[in-house]
């Protein structure tokens, strides 16, 4: 499956391994998250114009901006604490914070001074990468950094931020072949030195309960003989752990996905899971191997049911296009058209405005908002356009 010699970081791992083989979501771990060698600790920046995809903030300032006026809508539906915290889990090169802050800071400054930003961010370097970005808060500790050890439980009033974070987890893969639901293991064969595939037992039970508690039968017929899907464990964990984190707020997941009845159709039949190369997408996992960035995408049935269970009440699931809209994206893209002198300006912008609403790139994105306290009711009806246009059908 690699033409390439196997870089070292990942065949002594492999041949450490108990039976000589890993998961493939030890696998995606070890090729995005080692911590010399791994996708997100590389010296290149992953997102963004040079990088290997675009993310939303990446595009333009505008959509930090948004952020931060559905930031201020939740500020105002606490009944405006004094200390209102954000936490952006996996924050990239910092920019959505860069913007959410600078913005706050020039139009809403009751708002940013009670603002305090913290960001949890796995990759060491992509953290160096942040610090500098956002060095003017960093430096009067308006942006800080933390680990989740340091987050006392029901400590944040808040909300807890993610762009693009839970579709960068390490994923099992499960295959269904001969009457049984078998997982995919990643294996060196030392003699060709390369990495190939193969079925064993499920490595966790949590892989079959994960489908009994969505009440789907892989086993049974119409799922074809070698359907193969993602299962992503590490999302369930994460949102425990934001849930208990949170004393009264919201959790605001914005992310690739679908709904667990599209997600696990039987005509998916190869699951989601995509690799990012340069700018173009494949399904190789197994090439640029610390050099591409691997993700799949989110089951939010399952964010939603596991987040009722941990406290946390479902308040909307959209798409980015109509919650974008909802904070004001078009009267932006009014304002450009009317005001702006620079007309090359004026027309980037435009072009980007609408590629953050695109339903086929980046307004495709859903959007899930959760909440926990009595006072993040509000938001419901603040938010009526976006579920008006809720598209949540597709
Ligand atoms: C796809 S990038 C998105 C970056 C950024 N949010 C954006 O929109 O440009 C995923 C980010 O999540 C970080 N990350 C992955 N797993 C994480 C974890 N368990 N905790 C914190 N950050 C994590 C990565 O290092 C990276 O910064």
């Amino acid at each position: 499956m690699n033409s390439k010699p196997l870089p070292d970081f990942l065949s002594q791992a492999l041949l450490s391994a108990p039976d000589q083989r890993v998961t493939f979501a030890e696998f995606m771990e070890r090729v995005l998250y080692d911590p010399t060698f791994g996708y997100y600790n590389r010296d290149s920046a992953p997102m963004g114009k040079t990088g290997d995809y675009l993310t939303s903030p990446h595009l333009s300032p505008d959509f930090g901006e948004l952020v931060a006026v559905q930031l201020v809508q939740m500020w105002q539906a606490l009944a405006q604490p004094a200390l209102f915290t954000v936490v952006e889990m996996g924050a990239g090169q910092g920019v959505l914070a860069a913007d959410i802050l600078r913005f706050c800071q020039a139009e809403y400054p009751d708002f940013y001074q009670a603002l305090s930003y913290v960001i949890i961010e796995r990759s060491e370097r992509l953290r160096g990468t942040q610090k500098n970005q956002l060095r003017n808060w960093a430096e009067i500790d308006r942006a800080i950094w933390r680990d989740w050890g340091e987050i006392p439980l029901e400590s944040v009033v808040g909300c807890f931020l993610s762009n693009e974070l839970v579709d960068a987890l390490p994923v099992h893969r499960v295959c269904w072949q001969q009457g049984e639901l078998q997982e995919i293991y990643v294996r060196l064969n030392e003699s060709q030195n390369q990495l190939t595939e193969e079925l064993g037992p499920l490595s966790t039970p949590g892989l079959g309960a994960y489908f009994e508690y969505l009440g789907l039968n892989l086993t049974t017929p119409p799922y074809p003989d070698g359907y193969r899907t993602e299962v992503n464990l590490a999302a369930l964990d994460w949102l425990t752990t934001v849930a208990q984190r949170l004393a009264q707020g919201f959790v605001l997941t914005i992310d690739y996905g679908y709904p667990a009845a599209t997600y696990y159709h039987p005509n998916r039949s190869d699951g989601t899971l995509q690799a990012y190369y340069q700018h173009r997408h494949h399904n190789n996992p197994y090439i640029h191997l610390g050099q591409q960035d691997l993700t799949a995408h989110v089951d939010f049935t399952t964010l939603e049911r596991w987040g009722e269970q941990q406290g946390l009440r479902s308040l909307i699931l959209t798409h980015q296009a109509p919650w974008l809209m909802s904070l004001g994206l078009a009267e932006r893209l009014r304002q450009n058209n009317q005001t702006s002198r620079d007309i090359n300006h004026a027309l980037r912008r435009r072009a980007a405005l609408q590629q953050l609403i695109n339903p086929l790139g980046l307004g495709g994105l859903r959007v899930l908002l959760q909440g926990k306290g009595d006072k993040t009711l509000q938001p419901l009806k603040m938010l009526a356009l976006a579920s008006e246009t809720n598209l949540l059908q597709s």
